[in-house]
């Protein structure tokens, strides 16, 4: 789920591998460790908490080495312990494994090697299982200590890919062993991971954001891989133990991108950095000339394009709400049918579908276990089924018959914000594209194109009303929760709202159409629980104001977000008003979106809430 770091150089191994862990801590962090060979030793400092714990440990007495792994857990398998954290041994103690996934079949391995006796398991992990696996091949491949190095070498490599057979389930994984000098092995299946190549030094991660500061050459490993990696060379092959193919890759990305500048959250440097993610999510795809969008990494002819008769989006959180408004977006501007369906029940259900079904998996990660699956199945199916991430180097983008970039930067807030509005914002390109095909006429065409042109500066616009909402988080802070209500276009932005508010506040939230609250929601209203109403100038408004009244009827306090006129006809019902740019109904939801992403973190600050990296949470979620 969270984070791997592994080095081999020349350097001192340490404050490298702590490094990339804090740049890892958002994806995941109720318990960190490192092993580092120091010498003959095998040094080992882990604890559960923070990585500043760990630092604080490390900092009492530094393994003074040049190769070691490191991890970050999210726990799966046993509760967040110093005893549970990674770096986990085998029964000989001299091989440090750490392991992001899931070993489903851990207990059968668990009880067979229970039963042969010389093991005894010190954690509540699944991890814990795989190292003592790995460790038991190992060492019964060879003569105690008289191998020589390089074959030694050979023998872990094949010990891992052994073991690696009898595993069910889902690994990023890196290990070290105290008798072979300045070697790591890495293996993935399910879980990703990243061979960093620098001059005289090696690198492994779990995403290269922890270690783009050292080196921008990357090779992301496909699922079955091993890699082998010492200080000036490195070997890949599969578990099945033939020559793995690779490419070494730059990353798209620098250090400067991930740093958090001035701001004091990533996720309001994310959030103001809205206008220009949106920018790019559409940049060089609209045609004036054409009146239409291009997207050239669908990889479908246009032909091909006219043909679909039914979409599916499917993804999870949030990403699932952009597809909620995709679903309105598609339909009404190229009347394509549409359904929604969340991940992980689309990839167990036996829906129907007919030929001419196109999958979209969204996904800003590119890693989510349960869309990954999704996008699997579909495939399996038959059906074309295209990724969009943010996450270019992604196992979803990689292994998707085509898809859209977001091009929004690396999100690091563990609550999305900028790859949700690159997300509608696609899904807007899409539409377009799919109904110039259809029934659009370039005059049509060319009111879109201006109005999602118009989006970055009506969002530089959105974000002044920050102070704003600011205030209003301060005099709403000592609420127990809030419920949220839109309808049409802006329903999903009542779950996206009530999402981040649950996420960086932990306070109760709901969203729902607004037309839903006489059907039982209701009973909750009362004078200490907000309702806000995405209540912009469109169509539905005259019906939003209903609902409103209906809950200023019994006291319910209202906090409106609203545009255009519909201000004036608010003042005397709602006690809050918010008003945003007035847009064209299809991309108001970007727009209404971000004092709502304003109002969840302005309030988590109040409540002292660690906004980037909220509890329980993390930002990949690799396990289903
Ligand atoms: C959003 O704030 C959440 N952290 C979460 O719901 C997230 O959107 C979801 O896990 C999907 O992630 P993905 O886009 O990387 O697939
Ligand atoms: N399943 C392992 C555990 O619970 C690894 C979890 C992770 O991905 O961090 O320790």
């Amino acid at each position: 789920m969270c984070g791997i770091v592994g080095y081999v150089g020349r350097s001192e191994a340490a404050p490298i591998l702590l490094d990339g862990l804090r740049r890892l801590e958002y994806r995941g962090y109720d318990s960190a460790g490192v092993a580092i060979i120091a010498g003959d030793q095998l040094e080992t400092r882990k604890c559960a908490g923070r990585i500043a714990d760990l630092g604080k440990l490390i900092g009492k007495d530094t393994p003074v080495g040049t190769y070691g792994i490191s991890h970050t857990r999210w726990a799966t398998h046993g509760k967040a312990t110093d005893q549970n954290a990674h770096p986990h041994f085998d029964a000989s103690g001299k091989l440090a494994l750490v392991h992001n996934g899931v070993i489903e079949n851990y207990q059968a391995l668990k009880d067979d090697m229970l039963r042969e006796g010389n093991h005894v398991f010190v954690s509540e992990t699944d991890t814990e299982v795989l190292a003592h696996l790995i460790g038991k091949i190992y060492d019964s491949s060879g003569a105690n200590g008289s191998t020589p190095p390089q074959n030694s070498k050979s023998r872990l490599v094949a010990a891992v890919r052994a073991a690696l057979q009898q595993v069910i389930g889902t690994y990023g994984i890196a290990l070290v062993h105290r008798d072979i000098p300045d070697f790591l092995v890495g293996a993935r299946r399910g879980s990703p991971l990243v061979l960093g190549v620098g001059k005289d030094e090696n690198f492994l991660a779990s995403d290269v954001s922890a270690i783009v500061a050292y080196t921008r050459d990357a090779v992301y490993l496909n699922d079955f891989d091993v890699v082998a990696v010492e200080r000036d060379k490195f070997e890949i092959s599969s578990v099945a133990g033939e020559g793995g193919k690779y490419e070494v890759s730059k990353v798209e990305f620098t250090d400067e991108d991930i740093k958090k500048g001035d701001y004091p959250h990533y996720m309001l440097k994310e959030i103001y950095e809205q206008p220009g993610s949106v920018r790019d999510a559409m940049r060089g795809r609209l045609s004036h000339e054409e009146c239409t969008a291009k997207l050239g990494g669908l990889e479908m002819t246009a032909a091909e394009l006219r043909d679909v008769r039914r979409i599916v989006l499917t993804g999870c959180g949030t990403a699932l709400h952009a597809a909620r408004i995709g679903e309105y977006i598609i339909e009404q501007l190229a009347g394509v049918p549409t359904e929604v369906e969340f991940a992980s029940e689309f990839r167990h259900r036996n829906t129907p579908m007919t030929r001419d079904t196109l999958v979209f998996a969204i996904s800003q990660s590119g890693e989510t276990a349960d869309t990954l699956g999704a996008l699997r199945e579909s495939r399996r199916k038959g059906y074309r089924a295209l990724g969009i991430c943010n996450n270019v180097a992604s196992t979803i983008a990689r292994e998707s018959d085509g898809g859209v970039y977001m091009h929004a930067g690396p999100e690091i807030g563990v609550a999305a914000t900028k790859s949700f509005t690159s997300q509608v914002t696609i899904m807007a390109l899409i539409g377009l594209l799919l109904g110039r095909m259809r029934h659009l006429s370039t005059s049509e065409g060319s009111a879109i194109i201006d109005a999602l042109e118009a989006l970055p500066a009506q969002i530089e616009e959105t974000l002044k009303l920050t102070d704003q909402v600011r205030a209003i988080a301060k005099k709403y802070a000592s609420v127990n929760g809030m419920l949220f209500f839109g309808r049409q276009f802006n329903y999903p932005i009542a779950l996206e709202a009530a999402l981040k508010l649950k996420e960086i506040t932990y306070l109760f939230a709901e969203g729902h159409p607004s037309a839903e609250l006489k059907h039982g929601i209701i009973a909750l209203v009362r004078p200490d629980l907000p309702s806000v109403f995405i209540a912009p100038d469109d169509a539905v408004f005259s019906k939003n104001m209903n609902n409103i009244e209906q809950v200023k009827a019994r006291k319910g306090p209202v906090i409106a977000i609203t545009s255009g006129a519909c201000g004036e006809r608010l003042a005397n019902i709602a006690d809050d008003i918010i008003t945003i740019p007035s847009a064209p109904e299809f991309v108001t939801p970007v727009l209404s979106v971000i004092p709502l992403q304003l109002l969840a973190y302005h309030l988590a600050v109040e409540l002292g809430r660690d906004v980037d990296k909220p509890r329980n949470l993390a930002k990949s979620v690799t396990v289903e």
